[in-house]
């Protein structure tokens, strides 16, 4: 049975919400526990329904992986006994193609599926190939795999055209065992690379620059990767989903294990927007507002610039701030489909090409919408609490994919939201991976 949300909106957001560790970085670790046969447990893992697609991706591998109750995940990668992620799996989420590297690097060899383009854009994989052939390896595209095989991969120089960051993972990945040192130049710099780079550091890889955009990646021996204990980093995606929707219903939110460095980009928005930001400690950060938001204009860039994922969310922000703003996202091809749903909720957005123009109105009113995909979902249910009247939010598999407990939270700062059996013939499935 689908399920939607009902919110009632209108009503300032007032109280403390716990962030979950990141799905970005935890399925990249995940994948990274490939690299060594010992046992490895993760901490602060979030249940995400994309932790539970990397869980069948590494069962199918052959590892024991047993999630607990609670936030830890124990994996372990002893007994491999295939090196393919097949298309049903990888299809209904791309991060799963980080095993690529992860196997190849470790087994040799790696026969993955083409996670193909999805539906924010088209996303392809030509620079995480470019890096492994670099690396040695013979990669071939055969129908619909990557089929990549090394006797041995030796380190070398890698200039990425663009700052990818599933590229620099799965380079970094493939690289950690490999003969020499490689160099990734014009890396992605997301906190989740750092993380991921902590990571394998804390395997017994030898890893520096992560954060910068030149990643140094010294091969280590099999025999120097190991189990470790590592805590999943804050999710700086959700952290910023709920800051907005305090600040957007003019309420008074504070978000404890964020690391507010992570958020620079946004709070700097928010504060010129007339938002006070304080961090009573090193790890919470308090958001308020009694006041309409002034209109501000952004662009999406890679860290530390702008967040892609934030676009959706930000937007539903200003489609009620003073003024008009412009939007412009650099990232995807197709990442305005919150828009149609936030105008059936009385925003005023045009969009031409890969800019919105958002002429702030006074209110929104409720409405039934759809979650296209994860972060316009957010987007949804930030538009939702703010609007006077009921929404009503379709698909909420999406929201699934990347956040945890996302009515339990909203409500504990007092939104009027819950989580009901959609009865309607209009539920439809998943189709495409984010
Ligand atoms: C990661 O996707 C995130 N996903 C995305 O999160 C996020 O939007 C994106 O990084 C950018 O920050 C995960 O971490 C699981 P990219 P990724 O490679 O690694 C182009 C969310 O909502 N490109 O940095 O796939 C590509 O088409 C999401 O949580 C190539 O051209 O992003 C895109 O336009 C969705 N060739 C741009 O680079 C390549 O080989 C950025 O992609 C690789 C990428």
């Amino acid at each position: 049975m689908t399920e939607k949300l009902i919110i009632h909106g209108g009503k300032a957001l007032r109280g403390e919400v716990e962030i979950s560790g990141a799905k970005n970085s935890v399925l990249k670790l995940m994948a990274a526990c490939l690299l060594t046969g010992d046992s490895i447990e993760l901490r602060n893992v979030p249940h995400l329904s994309d932790v539970v697609v990397m869980t069948q991706v590494l069962k199918h591998l052959g590892c024991d992986v047993d999630q607990q109750d609670d936030d830890r995940v124990y994996i372990q990668a002893r007994n491999i006994t295939s090196v393919e992620a097949p298309y049903d799996l990888v299809r209904k989420m791309r991060a799963s193609f980080d095993v690529l590297g992860s196997l190849l690097g470790r087994f040799g060899e790696a026969r993955v599926a083409l996670p193909g383009g999805c539906s924010i854009g088209k996303r392809s994989v030509d620079l995480h190939v470019k890096g492994l052939i670099a690396l040695g390896a013979e990669v071939e595209i055969n129908h619909g795999y990557v089929e990549a095989k090394a006797a041995k991969l030796i380190g070398a120089e890698i200039l990425l055209d663009t700052p990818s960051v599933g590229a620099t993972e799965n380079i970094m990945l493939a690289a950690t065992m490999a003969e020499g040192s490689t160099i990734i130049s014009n890396a992605a710099q997301e906190p989740e690379i750092v993380d991921l780079a902590n990571f394998l550091n804390a395997m017994g890889a030898d890893i520096s620059g992560a954060g910068t955009n030149e990643l140094l990646i010294n091969g280590v021996k099999p025999s120097a990767m190991h189990g470790t204990t590592y805590t999943v980093m804050p999710d700086r995606i959700e952290a910023a989903t709920y800051m907005m929707a305090g600040v957007g219903t003019r309420g008074d939110v504070t978000v404890n294990n964020v690391l507010p460095v992570h958020l620079s980009s946004l709070t700097h928005k928010l504060q010129e927007m007339g938002a006070d930001i304080e961090m009573p400690t090193p790890n919470t950060m308090r958001i308020r507002c009694n006041q309409r938001l002034q209109a501000q204009n952004i662009v999406t860039q890679p860290f530390p610039g702008f967040p892609t994922d934030l676009q959706a969310p930000f937007m539903a922000l200003l489609s009620i701030a003073d003024g008009v703003s412009i939007v412009k996202e650099t990232i995807y091809e197709n990442r305005f489909k919150q828009v149609g749903e936030l105008k059936r909720m009385g925003a005023d957005i045009a969009v031409e090409r890969d800019v919105a123009v958002v002429t702030g109105v006074p209110h929104l009113s409720g409405a039934e919408v759809n979650a296209h995909d994860l972060r316009a979902g957010a987007a949804m249910v930030i538009a939702g609490v703010q609007a006077e009247g009921t929404t009503q939010v379709y698909d909420l598999y999406h929201l699934d994919r990347g956040y945890e407990h996302i009515v339990e939270k909203m409500q504990s700062i007092g939104a009027d939201i819950q989580r009901v059996p959609d009865t309607s013939e209009r539920s439809t499935v998943p189709e495409d991976a984010v």
